[in-house]
């Protein structure tokens, strides 16, 4: 299938400048080259726009920057909508983790059960209300369940956009209180660091593929470079020890790919500014290739 890039340089959803450049920086790490190395057809659509923080209103200090990041998810989930529209694989780079509420909205438009794999050292499961730091960042998977401020959560006009038992967690270490009583209350499933520890990545994976692929009809992946481990994947605004493996999370990759579930991914959180030498954009193109298939034998 052709691939359609789309640059998301959002960082409205979190307080550390830098990860507006994350685009660039997989653009820079040659990701289109690998695609098209391992024989797709790939186009780049470019960026979209996104205010800088310095120039709008924060408001709400529970939900910095809600009316800006409304608007420009409801520009990505448009943008992502005609990509899946014109038969191609929409795959964004970001930016911050907020964004996902726009290209997800824009997917499960075409698709009636969407499964979700969200790989990241965090639930970002939280609400206004639940929030430690009113960084929208941290809400983006609450809000695609249905859960949180009613201008996110109706975004592209309908909701909910994915359903629990359509969603797994992968890499999590950091959990906030809020976020533990919903994914209780949802039964979310969560494949914590110890899951991962205790019976190894190919088996998290083989039932993280099993439970996404029973009963839908497309898979996205949301990875957050985060869900690495911050030796592997230093560039990041909110890294967090004890994550996932350069290794473990090309297993990862592969088995997605084996199993030919994905039908659209975006890559996020890249921020070369806390980075050395653009090291977790490389990752993250890395990673691009073994989702797309790339195989050493
Ligand atoms: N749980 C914290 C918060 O809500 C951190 C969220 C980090 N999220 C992310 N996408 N990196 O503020
Ligand atoms: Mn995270
Ligand atoms: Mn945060
Ligand atoms: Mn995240």
């Amino acid at each position: 299938k052709p691939i359609t890039i789309i640059g998301m340089p959002m960082d409205l959803g979190q307080g550390r400048r830098g990860v507006d450049m994350g685009p660039s920086a997989i653009r820079y790490a040659s990701a289109q080259r690998l695609l098209e190395q391992l024989g797709y057809e790939v186009e780049d659509i470019g960026d979209l726009p996104v205010p800088s923080p310095e120039s709008i209103q924060i408001g709400e200090p529970k939900l910095k920057y809600l009316s800006a990041i409304r608007q420009v998810c409801e520009h990505l989930a448009d943008t992502v909508s005609s990509v899946v529209e014109r038969k191609r694989f929409p795959l964004v780079f970001g930016g911050d983790h907020s964004m996902s509420i726009g290209t997800i909205a824009g997917v499960s438009r075409h698709y009636e059960n969407l499964g979700l794999i969200w790989f990241d050292a965090h639930g970002d499961l939280n609400t206004g209300e639940t929030s430690p730091s009113g960084n929208i960042h941290g809400m983006s998977l609450a809000v695609s369940l249905g859960t949180g401020h009613t201008d996110l959560v109706r975004i592209g006009g309908y909701f909910p956009k994915v359903r629990p038992e359509h969603t797994v967690i992968i890499g999590a270490r950091e959990l906030d209180p809020g976020e533990r009583t919903l994914i209780k209350e949802m039964g979310i499933k969560v494949f914590t660091m110890h899951e991962i520890d205790r019976i190894g990545m190919a088996r998290v994976m083989e039932e993280a593929i099993s439970i996404v692929s029973r009963g839908t009809d497309g898979v996205h992946l949301s990875l957050d470079l985060d869900g690495l481990d911050p030796k592997d994947a230093p560039g990041v605004g909110t890294p967090v020890p004890g994550g996932i493996t350069y290794r473990e999370s090309h297993l990862a990759m592969e088995m997605l790919a084996e199993a030919g579930i994905i039908t659209s991914a975006e890559f996020v959180e890249v921020n070369p500014i806390l980075d050395r030498e653009n090291q977790t954009a490389k990752v993250a193109v890395a990673l691009i290739g073994s989702v797309f298939g790339m195989k050493i034998l």
